[in-house]
């Protein structure tokens, strides 16, 4: 069995494209999706007009596509796409759930609790992406029972084994590549040190699961235009290099 998986689309059709254009050639048995689907500058109609006709067996709510439908929890990046987010694309992130299950796979967007918070990695105030303490990782897959676990949201792709064997796969981001931190958390840089757009494969193979990360290159300069006019400077930054 083969499983693509997408995460962190940020409303970036171009990238989304060039990466389902390299699922296909992998010919996947699944795709799933670990959501933020759309929030910030970017295109958000034409991702959500990509996304519907990818052939996603499964997609779980990321904090953004959470706080596109609750005023109250939007952030800089919400508040860019709230106004494009039609009836359409409410409904659909509507429907989403906070976590999933597709064969030995669980499915979440940030850790198996919560949407926003880390389970993989840790961060200090410099903003690089530091693997997280042992002890830490595996008290938040405690209570998950498959043999994958996924998870996305740091934007910055990783993957590890617990001692026990379990494989969790962060696979990155597809349309944003960096990020500064909204306040109160400062200014926090995170940033995956590539423009490229980010997803990872899974394969079983007599009963084990491997993982494999990508990188796909694509023509960045529209979305770093759409970013330029809505005066987002550091996805500016990010998308044109992949650094902060
Ligand atoms: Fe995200």
């Amino acid at each position: 069995m083969r499983v693509a998986v997408l995460s962190d689309i940020h409303g970036n059709a171009d990238a989304l494209l060039a990466v389902l254009a390299d699922v296909r050639r992998r010919s996947p048995d699944a795709i799933v999706n670990l959501g933020d689907c759309f929030s910030g500058p970017l295109d958000i109609q034409r991702t959500h007009e990509v996304l519907s006709g990818a052939g996603v067996t499964a997609t779980v709510r990321g904090n953004h596509d959470r706080a596109l439908l609750d005023p109250a929890a939007m952030d800089s990046w919400d508040r860019m796409s709230a106004l494009e987010v039609t009836a359409e694309m409410r409904d659909w992130l509507a429907t989403l759930p906070a976590t999933a299950v597709l064969d030995e796979l669980f499915l979440c967007h940030a850790t198996p609790l919560n949407d926003t918070g880390y389970w993989i990695d840790a961060y200090t105030d410099d903003g690089i992406a530091r693997r997280a303490e042992l002890a830490v990782i595996e008290a938040k897959a405690a209570g998950v029972a498959q043999k994958v676990m996924l998870c996305g949201h740091t934007h910055v792709a990783r993957m590890l084994n617990l001692p026990d064997g379990r494989l969790i796969v962060n696979p990155g981001s597809i349309g944003s590549p960096g990020y500064v931190d909204d306040p109160p958390r400062g200014t926090r840089r995170v940033f995956s040190g590539s423009p490229a757009a980010s997803y990872a494969t899974l394969d079983r193979i007599g009963g084990r699961w491997s993982a494999a990360l990508h990188l796909v290159p694509y023509d960045t300069g529209p979305a770093i235009a759409l970013a330029r006019a809505k005066c987002a400077d550091d996805w500016v930054e990010a998308l044109a290099t992949g650094w902060l």
